[in-house]
């Protein structure tokens, strides 16, 4: 089958198999290479991308739910003002994930930002279940996402992007 959609902005189009995984189509063909596939379970979120805004596992969605989707993987937030926010947060609080899961902790952090303006820690933990890294102390995670949002709102109120 064709199927064609909105990735990072530009259309693409393939030809595949209905029941391919997103996240193979995405990384074999559309070679989008910030993806990890550590579970295809849905669990560890490395292979998380926005789909029509909503994050999502896309190893969990089969290729023929994204005919006209629009797909945003961690390429396309980082051209992004959105990032800026993310990796201000990180900065200040000395937060520096390693590149393997980098990609997905930042589209997770995106994700929190945009349904919480001021995220608690719980609102965290929980957007975090399932990423699995015992590189860096939780304390140091939340004090990160937090001032990340301090970044957004502020932002926000100054440019209204
Ligand atoms: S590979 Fe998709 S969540 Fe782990
Ligand atoms: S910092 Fe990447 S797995 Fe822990």
């Amino acid at each position: 089958m064709r199927i064609e959609f909105i990735l990072n902005g530009k259309k693409v189009g393939f030809d595949t198999h209905a029941e391919t995984r997103l996240v193979d189509l995405l990384k074999n063909s559309a070679k989008v290479q910030s993806l990890r596939t550590s579970c295809y379970k849905g669990i560890c979120r490395g292979c998380s991308v926005l789909f029509n805004g909503d994050l999502v596992s896309s190893c969990l969605i089969p290729v023929f739910q994204a005919r006209d989707s629009e797909i945003v993987s961690y390429e396309g937030l980082s051209k992004s003002y959105e990032i800026k926010d993310i990796l201000s947060g990180f900065e200040d609080e000395e937060y520096f994930p390693c590149d393997y899961c980098r990609p997905g902790k930042i589209m997770t952090i995106h994700s929190i930002l945009e349904s919480y303006s001021d995220p608690d820690d719980n609102q965290i933990l929980e957007a975090f279940e399932g990423i699995n890294c015992s590189c860096t102390d939780k304390s140091t995670l939340l004090k990160a996402v937090k001032t990340g949002a301090f970044y957004r709102r502020r932002r926000r109120r100054a440019r209204n992007i």
